[in-house]
């Protein structure tokens, strides 16, 4: 039988509607109690973002979140020195290194690894040195797992953004992309996760792609969460899934 899909949940937007009031890591709603409840509902790990421009994660709730999880603790992060020495410091399960530009709304495209040179190779190599699982986020194309696949990093995240926004045919070739390029990763000896615009509704064919373990989701439900508690949200994507 196929190993059930993990599921990972996204909370910065909890701290965005924290920040919005005060910008401190003890201050309401609790951050700790979101992940608590999430794992309640069956979140399998926690996801946060820590932004250059700490738009909704401050460093003091990696921190809290660091102390008080039960279950691993993934780090969304630019490949830069900063943020390096952080999770050097922190040792988070895993961290997904993401592309960041200060004027984007949420993160836009894949991490061009292609590009990315023996700096990020750099980098990757010593988060893995300290036993963190480093999944790149990548759009799903071959040339970026490949990439990825010759540097020491374990794992991909698949930049669903594509598929989530795409409707009918275009959606279905968004959708072959993601099962090619995970077939390719595991191939290539990767762990396949996948995320970004993940909803009740279009979730199912992600989660139905045999190669992808791990899914990490968060504004859908984080907003599903207003009408029926985070708990029950995850419960409904645990379903979904
Ligand atoms: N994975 C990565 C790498 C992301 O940057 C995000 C957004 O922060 C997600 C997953 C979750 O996306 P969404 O909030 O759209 O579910």
């Amino acid at each position: 039988m196929r190993k059930k899909c993990r599921l990972g949940i996204n909370i910065d937007h909890v701290a965005t509607l924290r920040n919005a009031r005060c910008r401190d890591a003890k201050a309401w709603p609790d951050i700790v109690q979101a992940a608590a409840a999430a794992i309640k509902g069956g979140a399998d790990s926690i996801t946060i973002h820590l932004r250059e421009d700490r738009r909704h994660i401050l460093d003091g709730d990696v921190q809290r979140l660091k102390k008080a999880l039960t279950v691993p603790l993934n780090l969304e992060m630019a490949a830069t020195p900063e943020m390096l020495a952080i999770a050097l410091r922190t040792k988070p399960h895993a961290v997904c290194l993401v592309p960041e530009r200060r004027q984007e709304v949420t993160t836009e495209g894949g991490l061009n690894v292609a590009r990315g040179g023996k700096k990020l190779a750099a980098i990757i190599s010593q988060l893995v040195a300290q036993n963190i699982l480093v999944a790149p986020f990548i759009d799903p194309d071959a040339d970026q797992v490949r990439a990825v696949a010759a540097t020491a990093a374990q794992a991909i995240e698949l930049h669903t953004g594509a598929y989530a926004h795409a409707k009918g045919a275009a959606q279905r070739r968004e959708l072959k992309r993601l099962q090619d390029a995970a077939r390719l990763a595991v191939s290539l000896g990767l762990e396949v996760h996948a995320g970004h615009g993940l909803t009740y509704d279009n979730v199912g064919p992600v989660a139905a792609i045999p190669e992808i373990i791990e899914l990490n989701i968060g504004h859908h439900l984080i907003g599903a969460a207003i009408f029926t508690g985070l708990e029950e949200a995850v419960v409904s994507m645990v379903d979904a899934i």
